[in-house]
């Protein structure tokens, strides 16, 4: 079964606060949405695996551990999974950056798919999901469904608010992606937002309302 992390560390408890702020406006929303990103990144990249290298000091040579292998992919969902992505590179900026890009019906809430381009070795990869919003979670499980045809090594997925309608809908169609998630709220309500959330994502990056 899948594991669920809600990181709510102080800094990104406090960051999170100011998000949800209607007032807040797109350029210090863009930059939130960057820095929790970056800070939800470290503890979702806990268990990377290391390799001993062998290293020489201006002292001495010993060994010293270091990220095996390929490392990572970040798939952010578009738009507002872009938000996310500067803030991850910080950490990992060797990783490669796929796109798949999915909008909600705003009728159904069903996801509607208008692009895919993933890394062509993703095979060889642990693959990181982007979308600061999981709601009713068909958004997700649409874009993993995608990635897992690609064989990817490993699949998780980062948010930043889930609804427990979400958790529930994408645990149980992907029981094996890890979720990490800054906050779980409450519900969701009958247009499919989050609440209390922070309102349409997307809208409030690229300020498009
Ligand atoms: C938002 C959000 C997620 C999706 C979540 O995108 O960024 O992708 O909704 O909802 P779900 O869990 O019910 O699928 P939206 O469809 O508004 O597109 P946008 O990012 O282009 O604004
Ligand atoms: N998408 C958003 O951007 N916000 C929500 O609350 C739900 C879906």
């Amino acid at each position: 079964m899948a594991n669920v992390t809600i990181t709510n560390h102080p800094l990104i408890q406090h960051k999170l606060a100011i998000l949800r702020n209607k007032h807040t406006p797109s350029n210090e929303f863009r930059a939130l949405v960057g820095e929790i990103a970056m800070l939800m990144c470290y503890e979702a990249t806990r268990d990377l695996t290391l390799e001993s290298v062998e290293v020489e000091t201006p002292i001495a040579t010993a060994k010293f551990n270091m990220l095996k292998g390929k490392k990572l992919a970040f798939v952010p969902i578009l738009r507002a999974g872009l938000g996310m992505v500067d803030g991850v590179l910080t950490l990992v900026p060797s990783a490669r950056v796929g796109h798949i890009g999915l909008y909600r019906d705003p009728k159904t809430l069903n996801p509607v798919e208008y692009y895919c381009k993933l890394p062509t070795d993703i095979s060889e990869r642990e693959v990181i999901v982007l979308d600061p919003m999981l709601a009713t979670g068909g958004s997700a499980i649409d874009a993993i469904t995608q990635i897992k045809k690609r064989n990817p090594k490993s699949i998780k997925f980062m948010g930043i608010i889930a609804a427990p309608e979400g958790i529930k809908a994408l645990t149980e169609a992907h029981p094996d992606v890890d979720i990490f998630c800054a906050a779980l709220d409450e519900k969701l309500n009958d247009h499919g937002y989050i609440v209390p959330g922070l309102g349409d994502a997307g809208d409030r990056i690229f300020g498009t309302k």
